[in-house]
């Protein structure tokens, strides 16, 4: 089908029937408003190709889930600001509603736009893991915000020591004057190199270049010619358009890394707000190359079912689209693999900050120890059982439990 069909689940207001209410948000996004009107008439009729259909509306739980198909000509295609203002847009607000939650969309192939440039197997090529396919292991550099050039860069080094594939920024570290971006970039880079240089591993390093819409491609650019190999975005703070921008620009030619920041404002109320389906699937059709999608024993809450489900939307086939590398981070330490493997599979990245800087034996410890963890739940060892043998995971369970 050409036309986008979105799922919400509502609860009307008192008096409000559920088949008014669906209906009442078809007309909002579509062709209609709060009463008829006298420029939709007899001679402008054709107005009536481009409205909404309300396909169904059933109870659920202490409410309605209802499907909207909403007629491919009202989008704008490759814009994903208006698709937004189409399928989350007015009706959040709707005061014959009491709460609406966008839960689903299928988008037809039209509209999807073309993409992540490496997906999954892009960036596993980089990491040289695209045979043995086991999850990737991140860092976030701890603390968030504080550190200079210098120290991150010592913590990158010791973080890639461990052997790791993937060290990133945090959500709100981009470039601040204790930290300045292309000064951490050019430390952190030249650490990576030397571990390249004593160990043969090359280590991603994901370089936050959230900032303005009218700075993001440049900063980004820029950052690429000064030896990038990964950047990243926060997707909801700086928009899907900025995603867009950074992944249709042919110099921009590293992946791209999506957090999610923000996010619980929309996604944590079951009734309403928008959940994580939405998201992602928008996410894989701008082109991030991996996305947080959360985890399913960590910090963060989210359940696993969902989580599982957000993770097959942006990994199975979808056109002609590259699947998105989905990353369980928050709250992850070496006892918590296991679990998180178990649920997700092996086509996730599994990022720890606290969990990697807290050991007790430091950063390249930290990061020995997740390895080991996954190493043990690959083989089916449970890892108190792998710990015997291996003393950083040792020290990680002791510190943190199983
Ligand atoms: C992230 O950005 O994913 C978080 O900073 C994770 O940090 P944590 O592993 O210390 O919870
Ligand atoms: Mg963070």
């Amino acid at each position: 089908m050409k036309d986008l069909t979105a799922t919400y689940f509502f609860k009307a207001k008192s008096g409000v029937t559920p088949e008014f209410a669906s209906q009442a948000i078809c007309e909002e996004q579509t062709t209609g408003t709060w009463t008829d009107i006298s420029t939709v008439n007899q001679s402008t009729e054709y107005v009536h190709t481009y409205d909404g259909e309300v396909l169904g509306v059933e109870p659920f739980n202490d409410g309605f889930i209802t499907r909207i198909r909403y007629p491919y000509e009202i989008f704008e295609p490759g814009n994903v600001p208006q698709y937004l203002s189409v399928i989350a847009g007015n009706l959040f607000g709707l005061g014959k509603l009491e709460a609406v939650r966008l839960l689903d969309i299928d988008i037809p192939k039209e509209l999807a736009g073309s993409g992540a440039k490496f997906g999954i197997d892009g960036v596993r090529k980089l990491g040289g893991t695209e045979k043995s396919r086991r999850p990737h292991i991140g860092t976030i550099i701890k603390p968030k915000v504080g550190l200079n050039p210098k120290d991150t860069a010592k913590v990158a080094y010791e973080a890639a020591l461990g052997g790791l594939d993937l060290i990133k920024d945090d959500e709100t570290l981009t470039n601040q004057s204790f930290c300045p971006l292309f000064e951490r970039l050019d430390a952190v880079m030249d650490s990576l190199d030397k571990v390249k240089h004593e160990t043969g591993k090359k280590v991603l390093y994901a370089v936050n270049v959230t900032c303005g819409g009218d700075k993001i491609v440049e900063l980004a650019e820029k950052a690429v010619r000064a030896g990038a190999n990964m950047i990243m975005v926060d997707v909801l703070t700086a928009g899907f358009s900025a995603v867009q921008a950074l992944a249709s620009n042919p110099q921009i030619s590293v992946p791209i890394h999506v957090h999610r920041t923000m996010h619980g404002a929309l996604t944590r109320n079951q009734s309403h707000g928008i959940a994580m389906r939405p998201i992602a699937k928008l996410v894989r059709c701008v082109g991030g190359d991996q996305l947080h999608t959360g985890s399913i024993s960590g910090k963060m809450g989210g359940k696993a079912d969902e989580i599982i489900s957000d993770n097959r939307a942006i990994t199975e086939n979808f056109f002609d689209l590259k699947p998105v590398f989905p990353v369980s981070s928050g709250g992850l330490h070496p006892g918590k693999v296991a679990a998180e493997i178990s649920g997700l599979g092996r086509e996730v990245v599994l990022q720890a900050g606290g969990g990697i800087h807290g050991h007790p034996k430091g950063t390249t410890a930290g990061v020995i120890a997740m390895i080991q963890a996954m190493d043990a739940a690959l083989e089916n060892i449970p890892a108190a059982e792998y710990a015997k043998t291996h003393e950083e995971l040792r020290l990680a369970l002791e510190k943190w439990g199983n």
